[in-house]
């Protein structure tokens, strides 16, 4: 390979295989560096010693694939090159065999400046010859079989689920596929193997997983595809400890591949916590939480500043800003979204002169140093909006939740001058697990005016709870858990229901009519009659985890072949309208407008 070669082979033969990666015309000496996935060697053409090779070689441009024999020989001192491991030999030509032609490339996968990414996109296959994307695939590789004989070695069997299939309940739209036999019917592809996988364990395989393809038409972020990789496993008889044991052995395991020992277990926090402390059901433990000093503050300081004695004053450090000018602290305000409900102090030196006894209070709370930024965010005092609706979120989670997003922009904000305080001096090498549990059971739909599940109605409830699912179904806690690494959800799963009245009682809750779950889901509510043992089980996103340990900023860097925002595949064009035809035996007519 073209990476291969060192000083020790000095004088051997070789035969090296690759690309035509970079050319230098001295004249008399030509060189080529060829490449291959592992890496460069530098062929020399001699001119004196075989001209009529040296001839053809002139004719090689970027991007040939040649095959050369030649003698490796040891560089002088001066011409080594310490950038690359074959950088203290090259090979002297003797044969040279140019397999095949390239027209001049769109880019290089040399270059040092990249195209846009519609051009890498389209020419996806001279993009996945950049070392970059060669490393990101190969640490996909290494990750996904390190799973998969680790999940194999804790006593899982990976078993195949279809995906020409009926709706899944995850809460996006389908991938729909006409069947032609029955004209007027539809597969649909499957959001996830939620359903198969549980009838797995009703059919005895106590322990499946999984690393499969999953299909979602939702709109479309950074770290959303619509056909994406999960990590699936359910299992029988589990606690949801259990499956966080199974969960963290496979990821130390993929983390070591990727040269990464990490401690387990990975530290716990409820739902109900992580709001408060983080504003967010995915915390970014690498940063200070928020902390509610709605205590410092007196009756009359409240009124003074307009914020509600009801609710959080909820106060943010990030460390190591520094001071602050007028015109930075103005560029926080756009930061901050207080829809109407929440308030923003950005500047903490002026509420110090106003009210230097709370300052104080909140300083000493916060354990903060002079150069760290203290922001307060609080329930607007002069709005109604404190009053607790009596369905939906509560309001006190709106303010947590609107500095949790300031605290995100500002530490994004901020991040060059509060690195030095992280713990490793490297952010993107510091991982911090979490699991983050009883989240609650049902979302408030406004738009709907009723009750949804929040992670899927298969969901089991807390024990404890079940008594207020009809008579306050917001206070239901589910047994349901996510997995979060700095910030992002890598995967989310439960603790299913496996009693049929338990499972009435849900769909009664969530407004679903018998009628209406026996039509999406009878196959299954049917399943659950034949003898169901308690199990649960979560899924991971493949690429999530393989673009965090890349240390990439998009999916897209990750996956080989992705789609755009628009979910397009420049490539290959794709979707494209069908024939007439086509149509025709589907028995499809399309609506125009
Ligand atoms: P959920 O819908 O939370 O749960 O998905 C699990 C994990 O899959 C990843 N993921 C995605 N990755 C890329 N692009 C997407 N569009 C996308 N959507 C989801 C995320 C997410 O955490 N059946 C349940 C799991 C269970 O209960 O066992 C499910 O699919 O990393």
């Amino acid at each position: 390979m073209c990476g291969a070669l060192r000083v020790t082979d000095s004088g051997s033969k070789a035969v090296l295989m690759g690309w035509v990666h970079r050319r230098r015309d001295l004249g008399n000496l030509l060189f080529i560096d060829i490449r291959d996935r592992t890496g460069l060697t530098q062929i020399v053409f001699d001119q004196e010693s075989n001209p009529g090779l040296h001839e053809k070689a002139r004719q090689l441009r970027n991007e040939y694939v040649i095959a050369v024999i030649g003698t490796v020989m040891k560089r002088d001192a001066k011409t080594v090159n310490k950038n690359i491991a074959t950088g203290e030999v090259e090979l002297v030509a003797q044969e040279l065999r140019i397999l095949n032609e390239s027209k001049q490339p769109p880019f290089l996968p040399g270059d040092t400046v990249l195209p846009n990414e519609e051009m890498r996109l389209k020419y996806r296959y001279i993009d996945l010859r950049r070392e970059a994307m060669q490393r990101n695939i190969v640490l996909r590789h290494n990750l996904a079989i390190a799973i998969r004989d680790n999940l194999s070695a804790q006593g899982f069997f990976e078993i195949e689920t279809p995906f020409m299939t009926r709706s899944t309940p995850e809460g996006a739209r389908d991938y729909l596929v006409p069947s032609r036999v029955q004209p007027g019917s539809f597969y649909a592809l499957p959001q996830s193997p939620q359903l198969f996988k549980q009838i797995l364990m009703i059919s005895g395989f106590d322990k499946y997983f999984q690393i499969v393809r999953c299909f979602r038409d939702e709109d479309l972020r950074a770290d959303r595809q619509p056909e994406f990789t999960q990590i699936d496993l359910e299992m029988s008889y589990a606690q949801p400890e259990r499956v966080w044991e199974v969960v963290e052995a496979f990821l130390k395991a993929a983390f070591k591949v990727a040269g990464h020992e990490m401690e387990t277990p990975f530290p716990r926090m409820t739902y109900d916590e992580a709001i408060r402390r983080y504003g967010t059901d995915k915390p970014d433990l690498r940063l200070p939480a928020m902390t509610n000093v709605g205590e410092a503050f007196n009756k009359e300081d409240l009124a003074a500043l307009a914020l509600s004695a009801k609710l959080p004053i909820v106060a943010l450090r990030i460390p190591k800003v520094g001071e602050l000018s007028r015109k930075e602290r103005d560029d926080i305000k756009p930061l901050f979204n207080g829809k109407g409900k929440a308030k923003l102090f950005e500047d903490f030196k002026r509420l110090e002169k106003s009210f230097p006894q709370a300052a104080a209070r909140i300083r000493e709370n916060l354990g903060a140093d002079g150069d760290d930024l203290i922001v307060l965010v609080g329930g607007d005092g002069s709005k109604s909006g404190d009053e607790a609706k009596p369905q939906g979120t509560p309001p006190d989670h709106a303010v947590y939740t609107t500095a949790g997003l300031l605290r995100l922009a500002l530490a994004q904000k901020y991040a060059e001058r509060h690195r030095a305080f992280e713990r490793t001096g490297d952010p993107a090498r510091d991982f911090r697990f979490l699991w983050v549990t009883d989240f609650p059971m049902f979302e408030y739909d406004e738009e709907a005016q009723r009750w949804a599940a929040a992670h899927h109605p298969f969901t089991s409830p807390h024990e404890q709870d079940l008594g207020r699912l009809e008579s306050d179904p917001g206070a239901v806690r589910a047994l349901a858990y996510d997995v979060v690494l700095n910030g992002t959800e890598l995967g989310s799963g439960s603790i299913r229901i496996h009693r049929q009245d338990i499972q009435r009682r849900i769909f009664c809750a969530l407004g679903m009519a018998e009628e209406e779950a026996r039509q999406r889901f009878g196959f299954f509510l049917e399943a659950l009659e034949y003898g169901t043992p308690p199990h649960g089980g979560i899924a991971l996103g493949l690429d999530r985890i393989v673009m965090i340990l890349a240390g990439a900023e998009s999916l897209r860097e990750v996956i080989p072949f992705p789609k755009t925002a628009r979910a397009v595949d420049l490539m290959v064009d794709a979707p494209t309208p069908v024939s007439e035809a086509q149509l025709k035996e589907l028995g499809i007519m399309i609506r125009s407008g």
